[in-house]
């Protein structure tokens, strides 16, 4: 791939309000090519050896948090965990001071999660490297909405006129924004749902259909994406109960065969079973690809830190498979000098022993 090929040439990835369909588009075409790598017998690739990434989490987090360090390990980066709960921000220290020290330590790539929206904006007035927001407070959360596009483009092959419903705490929902943004950009059409106070008031400027009556959106929908209610965001009561949230806004078996359609169901995870979603539900693989966004999460988020790192275009080879597969047989025909290397030592070792023995 040329240098001139390359459409994503972003030094950060802090959100997906304004950045293009092509954009996107070749981002979830590099996570097509690490996806076939992911399901080699050894899914690893050097891409990116030498490079170091710190994940910064000042937030709790599985999925994120997991699939930046896989990605990382899969293309050979030195990962580095950060957790505020063990870290000097328990002793004071600040989010400047953090990333001061952190450049000081000289490190390629930061990814941040941060219960402040704007936080990896900030850390870029700090870092040299490139940052990427792993979800900054309710602002966005970007890697979390491509991985959900590239799992509707496997099921849809196109997102052109979709209809997607996002159902549940839109107020406090960075997986929302950062979603109703980039299926905008790529043509889809999108709704949100929940109770009227937690729409917020910005959503008049979204071009989004807005329903409070769930059966609406689900008639409505091609593809619903539940929310979980982040109760630990909210400094308010916004409903009287969570069963009476179930009651009016759950999304449950009966309510999709009363709409009669066989439609999809994403979560971006955690789910509160029984809350926003049936229990049974979550796990039927005839609605559910729950999993499978979980999946695509690895595949997306290796093509963001490839992309980042600024690996492409420095080799002029024909495309990024071409390029992984030019690492992967570098890593062969080292794997393979070091097994014979080992073989010999142990082979000499073997025989020194026998002539000592003899
Ligand atoms: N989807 C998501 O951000 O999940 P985690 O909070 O577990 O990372």
């Amino acid at each position: 791939m040329k240098i001139n090929d390359v459409v994503f040439k972003r030094k950060h990835l802090l959100g997906l309000k304004g950045v293009s369909a092509e954009e996107i588009k070749f981002i979830l075409e590099q996570a097509e090519s690490f996806k076939e790598v992911l399901k080699r017998p050894i899914p690893k690739v050097p891409t990116l050896r030498g490079k170091t990434v710190v994940n910064l989490f000042y937030e709790a987090s599985t999925r994120t948090r997991i699939s930046f360090e896989l990605a990382e390990k899969r293309l050979s980066a030195d990962a580095i965990n950060f957790s505020s709960s063990t870290s000097s921000t328990k002793k004071g220290e600040s989010l400047r001071d953090t990333a001061q020290n952190i450049e000081a330590m000289k490190v390629d790539m930061v990814v941040i999660r941060h219960g402040a929206a704007g936080a990896p904006h900030f850390l870029t007035h700090w870092i040299k490297g490139s940052v990427i927001n792993a979800g900054d407070g309710c602002h966005e959360h970007p890697t979390q909405a491509l991985l959900d596009m590239k799992t509707l483009l496997e099921i849809f092959n196109d997102l052109k006129s979709l209809r997607v419903a996002i159902v549940g705490d839109i107020l406090h929902s960075r997986v929302a924004r950062s979603n109703i943004y980039g299926l905008a950009t790529m043509g889809a059409e999108v709704a949100i749902c929940g109770p009227s106070p937690l729409i917020p008031p910005e959503a008049e400027n979204w071009k989004v259909k807005i329903f409070h009556n769930v059966d609406q959106a689900i008639a409505w929908a091609d593809v619903v994406m539940v929310l979980r209610i982040q109760l630990e965001r909210q400094s308010a009561n916004y409903f009287p109960t969570l069963r009476e949230y179930h009651n009016y806004f759950g999304i449950t078996r009966e309510r999709l065969e009363k709409a009669g359609k066989k439609i999809k169901i994403m979560h971006p995870g955690p789910i509160n079973r029984g809350v926003e979603l049936e229990s049974d539900l979550a796990d039927d693989p005839e609605f559910s690809v729950i999993l499978d966004q979980v999946t695509n999460g690895v595949a997306v988020r290796m093509a963001i830190l490839y992309l980042l790192a600024g690996e492409v275009g420095s080799q002029s080879t024909g495309g990024t498979l071409k390029l992984i597969c030019c690492g992967a047989l570098r890593e062969w025909i080292w794997g393979t000098l070091e097994f014979i290397w080992e073989r010999s030592i142990s082979i000499s070792a073997f025989q020194l022993h026998q002539t000592l023995i003899e």
